[in-house]
This record gives C-alpha cells, structure tokens and sequence, in this order.
C-alpha cells in the first residue's frame, strides 16, 4: 500500500466536571465527549522519515516539527512496532486549531490508524488506544467517536448510548486557547474563590438525555467547568455565547478548553439558521453546522 487516508471527527464535551488539580498535574475529570461532523484528514504515504506537512485554512497555525502531536504518534507506533518506518504525513484541516475540539489528537489518532494501515502492522484496535492514551488525554476518545464518557485524565472511556441525532453551531473563535493555560486559570479562580472541589459525578439527566435523543433536555443540561476560565481569559466569548442563545440555541457552552463556541440546535434547519446568523453577527471567525454522533478515526 503506497497510501492510506483516515478521516477523523471533532469532539464537544457535553459535560466536562473538573475535580481537584492532581499530583502529577492533571486533574481528574468526568468528560462527556460527543465526536461531531467536523472532519480533519491524515493521508499517509511511503517515505524514507517521517514527515508532516498540513493543508488547509489553518496551516500557518499548526507545528511541523517535533510538536506536531501526528509526527509523535506516528514515532510512538513504530517505537512500538520495534522497528524504524518512514511516513508522509498530510494533514488535511478543518478542525479549528487550539480550538477545544480535539483537533491535534483527531490528527494524533489519524496518524495511529494509517500508519498502522501503511506499514501492514495490523495491530489491533486495543494496542492503537494504548498508545493514544501515552500521546494525550483527548486521544483515545478521537480514535473512538460517538458519545462516550472518559473518566481519569479523561482517557478511561465508556461508551454512551445515543438515542439520535444531535444537531450543533461551533462557533469558531480567532485566535486560540492553551489547554494547559485553561486548567491553570480554572485553578487559579478556584483557589481565590477558595471553594472545595466536588469529585466529579456524571449528570443523569444528561445521560438520559442522550440515550433518549431529546434534545432540549440535552441543551439544559450541558455543563463545562473550564468555561469560566475561558471566559476570563477571553472575556468577547460571553457575547459569542449570548448571539446564540439569541437565535434560539437550546443549549450554549464553552466547547473544552474553549474558544469556540458550542450551540445546540433543534433539528438540521436551526442549525442552519443559526450559523448563518452567527457567521454575519460579528462574534466568531465563523461559523459551522454540524452534527453528532459520528464514528472516530475511519480508514477512508
Ligand atoms: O493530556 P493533554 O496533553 O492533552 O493535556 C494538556 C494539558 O491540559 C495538561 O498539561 C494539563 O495541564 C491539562 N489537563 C489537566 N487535566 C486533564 C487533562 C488535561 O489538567 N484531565
């Protein structure tokens, strides 16, 4: 095989309860992670080294050296397989870039599954999601998709049933948010406010939210503890997260670390209502429709 593409989704935390700041620098989270019709692409084709190069709107924003978190699971994989493989990597993008969505662990578990495919490994899926789980929190869940909740850092996963449809706005913001920047800042506001942190719980209402398909019962309960560290660090995301809930938004939240914005819609048509009265509202760089659940990273 001289080629593989793999196409890989966004995620929304529908719930994302953050507990106390741990030892070793994490914090343990119950993360409900919802994969959506947002897709990035990671073709792998034969080469000597490993390589990346990135296509798309946001390739002035995403590192091609050592950084790039497809070129450090493509090394992770061949590290594991015992033996030195080359690859180029091109990274297609559509996912906003440090944008709360998953976008370098979409292109992380994107890397996993093709180079896996080019180099004929045939590892199982088991072996892949370990070596997600050392690349990033967010990673497995990118090779997984649907809906599922990670507790942990967020990487032990359980797989939700979903009753439906789900149909979203993202509201993608200019510039982007450190992840790492966030937790500190929600942190930082916990300490001053000098509240106790609860151990997370995952929510029932939402959890039957999503097994029955309701919608408006999801949009009520969507919670995201980061957001009022986004907010602080980016106070304009208030006003994003208000134009939608102008235009009916049944649920509005910070998505993950933030900046975009996530709304939820209640069928395909408010959708699309919704985001082109955001892309014109002059809140958000622009704005997507999209819809969930969908499959993680799939061999195309
Ligand atoms: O695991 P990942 O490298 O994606 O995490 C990025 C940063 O986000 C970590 O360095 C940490 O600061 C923060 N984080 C956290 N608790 C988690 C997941 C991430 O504090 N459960």
């Amino acid at each position: 095989m001289s080629s593989v593409t793999v196409r890989v989704p966004a995620k929304v935390n529908v719930q994302l309860s953050v507990g106390p700041l741990r030892e070793d620098g994490y914090h343990d989270l119950v993360n409900v992670f919802h994969a959506v019709s947002i897709f990035d692409e990671v073709v792998a084709k034969e080469s000597e080294a490993i390589t990346v190069t990135v296509q798309g709107e946001w390739t002035d924003r995403v590192p091609i050296d050592d950084e790039n978190l497809a070129i450090q699971a493509a090394r992770a994989l061949a590290k594991h397989a015992g033996r030195t493989y080359g690859a180029h990597l091109i990274i297609r993008k559509a996912i906003p870039v440090a944008g709360g969505m998953a976008g370098g662990s979409a292109d992380a578990a994107g890397a996993l599954v093709a180079c896996n495919e080019l180099w004929g490994l045939g590892l199982p899926f088991e072996d892949l999601m370990e070596i997600a789980d050392d690349l990033g929190s967010d990673v497995p869940f990118s090779m997984l998709g649907g809906t599922a909740v990670g507790t942990g850092r967020g990487e032990q996963l359980s797989e939700l049933p979903t009753g439906g449809r789900f149909h979203w706005v993202f509201a993608v913001a200019d510039g982007g948010l450190s992840t790492a920047a966030v937790y500190a800042e929600c942190d930082r506001l916990r300490d001053a406010a000098e509240v106790k942190v609860p151990w997370p719980q995952l929510s029932d209402p939402l959890l039957d939210a999503l097994g029955t398909g309701d919608a408006h019962q999801l949009g009520a309960y969507l919670t995201n503890d980061l957001q009022p560290a986004a907010l602080a660090l980016r106070p304009q995301l208030a006003r994003t997260l208000e134009a939608g809930q102008r235009q009916g938004a049944l649920g509005a939240i910070v998505s993950g670390s933030g900046p975009t914005c996530a709304f939820l819609a209640a069928d395909a048509a408010h959708a699309d209502r919704m985001a082109a009265a955001l892309a014109t509202a002059d809140v958000a760089r622009s704005a997507i429709a999209a819809q969930g659940p969908v499959p993680g990273a799939t061999v195309m």
